[in-house]
C-alpha cells in the first residue's frame, strides 16, 4: 500500500476523530522577510521543515514555532497567528516571540552549543553554561504557556519536534495529563558515555520521558536512548517492548521512524516548467552547459562534512586528471547559526579551501569548485538536483539526511549517482548508494571517480532500486506510522488497566 496525503488525512481522522493536532518546533515552516522594500515569504532550509510541512498541510491543525523572520510580526493577528502557506492556506502557524537574550541562551547557547554537538559526536566540544540552560528552561516554559493558552482546555494531540524542547513534554503533561504527547528527535542520540557529561542530563531525560511516544530515525538511536536511561535513572527499561516504565504505571514508547520526502509531490514539481527554467538559468549564469556537475547541498554546518568533501574533490582532480576541465563541483547552501564561533570558523575554512583548490587545479576557462553560499528556494534546489550527475552527502554524523532522499526523489530520469556517508541514518535504508567514510579522503576520492565513471545500466539500476525505497517509505507513511503508534499508546494503556497519573 502506497501512503498518500489523502490516506494520511483519513487515518488521522479515524484514529483521533476531532482531536486538534498541534505541531511544535523551533524553526517555523514559513518566514516573512523584508527584501527590497517588500515583504517576502520563504520556507527555511531545514530537513525538519521540508519533512513536516506536507504532513501538516495534509492533516491541518496548528503549528507553533519561533517567529524569527524580520517581517513576521507584520502579517500575524493579535495572537501571533497567520494562515500558511500564503498562496493557499492549509493550516495555522502561531508564532512565539523570543527576546534576543532568550534566543542567544536557548537557541544558540543550549540547543546548538550543547545538545547539537553532544548528540552528533563529531569532535566539537559542547559548551555547558548555566545561563544558557536557564534560558532554555524559560523558553520551554514559554512555549508550554503558548500551547496551553491556545488549547483552552480542549483535548489535543501535541507533536513536538526536535532537541529544542526536551522539557516541553513534562511541562505540558504536568498541566494537562490528558494530552497525547509525542516527540520526534530529528538528530542522533549519543551513547551513554557521551551523554553523561551533560550537567542537566537527568532533567533532560525526565522531560523526554513525559512523552507517550518518543521517536528517532533509526533503531540505533533508540537503543542509545534506552541505554542512557538505564544507566542514569532508577526506572524500568523494557528492551523487548522498546519502552520505559515509570512509577504510576506510565509508559513511554521509544520507536524508530525513518523520515522521508513527499515523493509524489516533489518528483512532480521537479518536472515543472519553473524548475526546468531555473536549471537553464543556473547553467547559463555559471557557464555550466558543457560541464558534468557534482553537487553538495547543505546548510553550512560542521556535522555535514563539507571540508572533508572538498578535500576528496581536491584529491579526485589530482589522482584522476581525466576529470579536470570537465567536472564542476557545485557546493551550495546557506550560512547557518552564524553567531556561534565554530560556525564562523567553518565558513572561513570552506572559503579558503575552495580558493586553494581552485587555484591549484583551475584554468582560464574552468573553475573546479563553484561555491553558492546562499539560500536557494525550492525550484532552484530541484534544478540543481536535475543537473547533478552525482550528489555527494558526506555528513560526519546525521540523524537521517533528507538531501540524499530529495536527490533521489527529484531524479525522475534515473540518471544520477548518490554518494552517501555511512554515518547518516539514510545509509541504513539506501544500500544501493555508493557509501563512503568521509574521513577517509583517499577512498572517498576513488568513490567519486567510480561514480563519475559508472556505466549507464548500473546507474539506472541502482537509481531505480533507491527511488523505489524512498517512494514506498515516503513522508506520509512516516507521519502515519508515528501518529498511529501514538494513538495506540492510549488504547494499550487502557487495556492494561494503567492509570496515567503524572
Ligand atoms: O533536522 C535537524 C535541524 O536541527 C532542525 O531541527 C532544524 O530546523 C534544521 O536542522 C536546521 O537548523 P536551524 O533550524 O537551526 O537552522
Amino acid at each position: 500500500m502506497l501512503w498518500t496525503d489523502t490516506l494520511l488525512q483519513n487515518t488521522v481522522r479515524e484514529k483521533f476523530g476531532s482531536l486538534r493536532l498541534v505541531v511544535v518546533s523551533n524553526r517555523e515552516p514559513y518566514m516573512h522577510f523584508y527584501a527590497g522594500g517588500q515583504v517576502v515569504c520563504e520556507r527555511p532550509a531545514s530537513g525538519m521543515v521540508s519533512g513536516l510541512d506536507p504532513v501538516v498541510r495534509a492533516c491541518g491543525g496548528l503549528w507553533v514555532a519561533h517567529g524569527s523572520g524580520t517581517a513576521d510580526r507584520l502579517v500575524v493577528d493579535a495572537q501571533g497567528r497567520v494562515p500558511v502557506p500564503p498562496e493557499n492556506p492549509r493550516y495555522t502557524l502561531k508564532r512565539v516571540w523570543l527576546t534576543k537574550e532568550e534566543e542567544a541562551g536557548y537557541y544558540y547557547g543550549f540547543a546548538n552549543e550543547v545538545l547539537w554537538p553532544l548528540c552528533h559526536i563529531v569532535f566539537t566540544r559542547p559548551r555547558f553554561d548555566l545561563a544558557d540552560w536557564t534560558a532554555y528552561t524559560r523558553v520551554n516554559e514559554k512555549f508550554a504557556q503558548a500551547i496551553l493558552s491556545e488549547l483552552q482546555g480542549e483535548p489535543a494531540v501535541v507533536w513536538i519536534q526536535d532537541y529544542h524542547f526536551a522539557l516541553l513534554p513534562s511541562l505540558l503533561k504536568a498541566a494537562r495529563p490528558d494530552l497525547l504527547v509525542a516527540q520526534f528527535w530529528h538528530i542522533p542520540w549519543p551513547n551513554p558515555e557521551a551523554f553523561r557529561t551533560c550537567p542537566w542530563k537527568h532533567e533532560i531525560l525526565w522531560g523526554l520521558l513525559a512523552n507517550d511516544l518518543l521517536g528517532f530515525h533509526i533503531r540505533y538511536h533508540c537503543d542509545n536512548f534506552l541505554a542512557t536511561v538505564d544507566r542514569e535513572l532508577e526506572i524500568r527499561v523494557d528492551r523487548e517492548r522498546s519502552s520505559v516504565f515509570h512509577h504510576h504505571g506510565i509508559e513511554t514508547l521509544v520507536r524508530p521512524f525513518p523520515i522521508s520526502t513527499d515523493f509524489a509531490g516533489l518528483s512532480l514539481q521537479a518536472e515543472s516548467a519553473e524548475v526546468k527554467d531555473a536549471a537553464r538559468r543556473l547553467q547559463a549564469t555559471h557557464k555550466l552547459q558543457d560541464r558534468r556537475i557534482c553537487l553538495g547541498l547543505d546548510r553550512l554546518d560542521y556535522t555535514k562534512g563539507i571540508p572533508e568533501r572538498l578535500r576528496a574533490v581536491d584529491r579526485l582532480f589530482t589522482k584522476y586528471p581525466a576529470h579536470r576541465q570537465r567536472v564542476v563541483f557545485v557546493q551550495a547552501g546557506p550560512e547557518s547559526r552564524v553567531h556561534i564561533k565554530r560556525y564562523k570558523e567553518l565558513s572561513n575554512e570552506i572559503t579558503s579551501l575552495v580558493e586553494e583548490i581552485n587555484w591549484r587545479h583551475g584554468s582560464d576557462d574552468w573553475t573546479p569548485i563553484l561555491l553558492l553560499r546562499q539560500y536557494l528556494p525550492l525550484p532552484q534546489v530541484l534544478a540543481l538536483y536535475r543537473l547533478a550527475e552525482v550528489c555527494v552527502v558526506s555528513a560526519l554524523h546525521d540523524g537521517m539526511n533528507l538531501i540524499a532522499k530529495e536527490y533521489l526523489t527529484a531524479k525522475n530520469d534515473g540518471n544520477g549517482v548518490l554518494v552517501l556517508s555511512r554515518f547518516t541514518g539514510a545509509a541504513r535504508e539506501l544500500g544501493q548508494a555508493l557509501q563512503i567514510n568521509p574521513y577517509d579522503t583517499e577512498t572517498f576520492a576513488d568513490v567519486l571517480a567510480a561514480a563519475l565513471e559508472m556505466g549507464e545500466e548500473e546507474r539506472a539500476n541502482r537509481m531505480r532500486a533507491l527511488r523505489d525505497i524512498v517512494e514506498r517509505n515516503n513522508i506520509y507513511r512516516w507521519a502515519g506510522k508515528v501518529l498511529t503508534t501514538l494513538a495506540g499508546t492510549r488504547v494499550e494503556s487502557r487495556s492494561r488497566g494503567m492509570v496515567p497519573v503524572r
